[in-house]
């Protein structure tokens, strides 16, 4: 007689998967900042993210990469802990893997904040009354992780599509050509929070001012969703040349950045920007009809870099 299992049965027995979900990574091709002020931004999802693995345990849990630092540690476990609250702590216990780079703008923590919220919700059993989305799960997370966030990095790796973000509503977009990216790793930059905070400073004191250049980023990124939907990509690469102009008035690119966006130009990029938070480092983005060829070229002269198909 063949042996019949109940899903209650296979998830009883500790160390079986039960569930998975994956978060992809994003790129902000315009609007960062603004977007904290009420403003669009226009993003779209990478490749590369994060993977968790949810498997039957004792209690709900999550296991902390082994080279976490302990204040990312304390961080992934608060965030942690808020999900598991959400979703009714499910008996697993979660594992994760990335192929994202962290902390340099690529929205690292929003993919984990995804690949779990999914993981989560999926080995969830049923109980009565409103579950909490997969959106809800994920931004709870990213609260601990970035204080305020403006909700644009975990919407663009839940939806899976280029959008145009506002105030928490997201509209996906249909690019009618392949809209390719080289995205260029320089190291290091100051932590999102820590950058949004000085912006804020500044802002709070000078507020008119700052108000009509995040208002300009902000006719940036609605006329850079229309290029994507209609296939103008010159015209979407003059956009992220003006945006990072913008940043530059904003004191949130640095001589590095400026540098690199300098040399993906000489290239032949259409448009070359920093991408997320910014500050001295993360990642610099330039929008190439031949990303591979620059890749190879950047690769030669020793840049840690690689090519993206954001849309097509
Ligand atoms: O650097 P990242 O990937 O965390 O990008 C943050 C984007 C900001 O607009 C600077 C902040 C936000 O909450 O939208």
């Amino acid at each position: 007689m063949s042996e019949v299992r109940s899903p209650q049965v296979k998830r009883a027995i500790l160390g079986a998967e039960v569930a998975a979900g994956f978060g992809p990574g994003k790129v902000i091709l315009l609007g960062e900042h603004g977007v904290v002020y009420g403003e669009p931004a226009l993003a779209a999802p990478l490749r590369v993210g994060v993977q968790a693995v949810a498997r039957a345990a004792e209690r709900c849990s999550v296991v902390c990469p082994r080279d976490l630092s302990p204040v990312h540690r304390r961080a992934l476990e608060e965030a942690f802990a808020r999900a598991a609250l959400l979703t009714g702590a499910p008996k697993v216990q979660v594992s994760l893997k990335s192929d994202l780079p962290v902390s340099m703008g690529l929205g690292s923590s929003a993919a984990l904040s995804v690949a779990v919220a999914r993981a989560l919700i999926a080995a969830a059993p049923p109980r009565p009354g409103r579950k909490a989305s997969e959106l809800e799960v994920a931004l709870a997370m990213e609260k601990v992780f970035h204080g305020t966030p403006s909700g644009v990095d975990h919407a663009t790796s839940a939806c899976g599509n280029p959008v145009l973000f506002k105030q928490g509503k997201v509209k996906p977009l249909v690019a009618k050509r392949p809209i390719d990216v080289v995205v260029v790793l320089l190291g290091d930059r100051p932590s999102t929070k820590d950058t949004v905070r000085g912006l804020r400073e500044r802002q709070a004191r000078w507020p008119d001012r700052y108000r009509r250049l995040f208002r300009e980023i902000g006719h940036v990124a609605r006329e850079g969703a229309e290029a994507v939907t209609s296939g103008e990509l010159e015209s979407l690469g003059d956009l992220m040349n003006l945006n990072q102009g913008l940043l530059c008035a904003l004191q949130l690119s640095s001589d590095r950045i400026d540098a690199m966006t300098r040399e993906l130009r000489a290239m032949g990029a259409l448009g070359a920007k920093l991408t997320g938070a910014g500050g001295d480092g993360g990642a610099v983005i330039g929008l190439f009809e031949d990303a591979a060829g620059a890749v190879r070229t950047l690769s030669k002269n020793g840049v840690n870099c690689f090519a993206s198909r954001l849309a097509g």
